[in-house]
């Protein structure tokens, strides 16, 4: 059996017009473009490509982009007056520090004290909160992502068997929480969880989120599960050849396609949904504060 693919670069196009058909409306209709400001200290080139990436892909949805470049060697003090001056702007709807920051910086600190009704990340602790007591809250937009690629193709989650290996902030225990939501039986799985490929066999959903090229091998796979996999991981190109480097996930995507009902493909699966998630929390946050 080969699965289906999940094609969430497609979804994401969707999302980014839908998005856009209501920024136009939302301009329009009070005058006001939602804004968002994406903060990125240091040169990490990952990083660089994916601020450049968002900047780009807000502005064509017709929302304000600000970017903040800052020297890797920016204190906290001043990083924290940068977002002390975007809370108080209102023309910024969203603010999203890139992370990881350089490691002088309080990753935590810095998180928190962005206005969380602007959190359009979901990190901020009131939100982390929200999410796990099921009130209305910023999402994050990874586990967001998936989510919508997990309702789109099974429809009601309810009762089925889902497990998210990793244990992330980012990723890994707010899609349990949004799985759980979904009325999902959730198991998250973690580096020292035991007898990994028995409980990823028990899963209807797998959300792969671990960071490692190829870990989840095909034959953990329950025959007809829905495979999500989460990892972008550069595989560097061959010392010798002439060969390219190149993008692989968390699951050995070769022998999963063989066994899964459905997967995402890396990349094209994941990714660009995350952006697309970032612009629609974007105007969702402009749009509460406009009422
Ligand atoms: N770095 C990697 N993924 C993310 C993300 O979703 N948000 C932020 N702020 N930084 C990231």
């Amino acid at each position: 059996m080969t699965a289906t693919l999940i094609d969430g670069k497609a979804f994401a196009a969707l999302i980014r017009e839908k998005v856009a058909t209501h920024v136009a409306r939302i301009k329009e209709a009070q005058g006001v473009t939602p804004g968002l400001a994406v903060v990125l200290v240091g040169d990490d080139p990952a990083s660089e490509v994916y601020v450049r990436s968002k900047g780009k892909q807000t502005v064509e949805a017709g929302m304000n982009s600000f970017e903040h470049k800052l020297p890797v060697d920016t204190t906290q003090e001043a990083l924290l007056e940068l977002i002390e001056t975007l809370n108080a702007d209102p023309s910024v709807h969203g603010i999203l520090v890139q992370l990881p920051l350089p490691s002088h910086l309080d990753e935590s600190l810095v998180i928190n004290a962005i206005d969380p009704a602007k959190d359009v990340d979901g990190f901020h602790i009131s939100n982390v909160g929200l999410l796990a007591t099921g009130q209305k809250s910023m999402v994050p937009c990874t586990p967001l992502g998936c989510v919508m690629m997990l309702r789109d193709q099974l429809g009601d989650l309810s009762g089925k068997d889902a497990v998210v290996i990793g244990r992330s902030n980012i990723v890994g225990k707010p899609m349990a929480q949004l799985l759980l939501r979904e009325s999902c039986t959730v198991t998250i799985a973690h580096s020292r969880t035991k007898d990994l490929p028995e409980v990823v066999k028990r899963a209807d959903i797998v959300v792969a989120a671990v960071g490692r090229a190829n870990f989840v091998q095909g034959d953990w796979i329950k025959p007809g599960a829905t495979v999500i996999d989460v990892g972008i991981n550069r595989i560097p190109a061959p010392e010798r050849g002439e060969g390219k480097s190149r993008l692989v996930g968390d699951v050995d995507f070769a022998a999963a396609k063989e066994v899964a009902g459905a997967i995402t493909p890396v990349p094209g699966g994941v990714g660009p949904m995350t952006i697309a998630c970032l612009l629609a929390n974007t105007l969702t946050a402009c749009c509460r504060a406009h009422g």
